[in-house]
């Protein structure tokens, strides 16, 4: 038994997503193989015991402003080469969470280190997010194949999975470095943060899961295992070099 896994499909319970058997066996397994590194002890430790660096957990929480602002960008960019209507809605929705995440993260850093966002990190946070009005559409692209589609869920299911374990453990930490006065409005907004990324989990998992009954089956079963140690790999890596780049790491 995989911790991590059982906690992501008991996390998927409050989204009512049905069942996902299909999915839940694929990712029982597959983690089970591989274990990932953010399902085991020592990286929490190591997470915590980096994180009483002031300036360091500082960092991080740029370094993740960062990646929630790029990776609206290329979901946004997903959307528009997914032709599958259905699905490309699903990812607008996901690029626009991610920009905002983006730039919760940005008023977070200035919030819980008051006095340590000079004007050019400033200026920095305000470029990381892109803007989109309600009724931005992406570019209509060449299209993906439904297979390479897939293949794109799975690698943001899995990443997704980890962003939540990296939330669960930035949690007790922000709300620890967090000013007295602001603790109600960032409970609030981690709340949110955790809502909306179990939810990220849960929709890629439900197409995974429907996709598991077709034909593609044998493909995502196929290709579940290289994607999950491909993401352990670049997981070890990051953590590898956190203390000296931290905004590289456990976002
Ligand atoms: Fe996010
Ligand atoms: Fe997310």
């Amino acid at each position: 038994m995989n911790v991590v896994a059982e906690v992501t499909l008991e996390a998927l319970k409050q989204h009512q997503l049905g069942p996902l058997e299909r999915y839940s066996e694929c990712l029982r397994n597959t983690f089970e193989a591989h274990p990932p590194p953010f399902s085991v002890a020592w990286y929490g430790d190591q997470f915590r015991e980096m994180a009483r660096d002031r300036e360091w957990f500082a960092n991080i929480i740029v370094g993740n402003a960062s990646t929630e602002g790029w990776g609206s960008g290329k979901l946004w960019y997903l959307a528009g080469k997914t032709h599958e209507e259905h699905v490309s809605v699903l990812i607008q929705q996901h690029a626009m969470d991610e920009a905002r995440h983006s730039r919760m993260y940005s008023s977070m850093v200035e919030r819980i280190f008051p006095g340590t966002v000079g004007d050019a990190l400033r200026s920095e946070l305000k470029t990381l997010a892109p803007i989109y009005r309600a009724d931005d559409k992406p570019e209509r692209l060449p299209p993906y194949s439904y297979q390479a589609i897939l293949d794109n869920l799975l690698q943001m299911n899995v990443a997704e999975i980890r962003t939540m374990v990296n939330q669960m453990l930035a949690r007790p930490v922000l709300l620890t470095y967090c000013p007295e006065e602001s603790k109600e409005r960032l409970t609030r907004m981690l709340d949110r943060l955790m809502w909306d990324e179990t939810r990220h989990v849960g929709y890629t998992a439900r197409l995974i899961d429907e996709a598991l009954a077709t034909g593609d089956g044998d493909f995502i079963r196929d290709i579940a295992p290289t994607r999950i140690v491909q993401l352990n790999e670049l997981t070890l890596e990051e953590v590898g070099r956190a203390r000296t780049d931290p905004q590289t790491a456990f976002a």
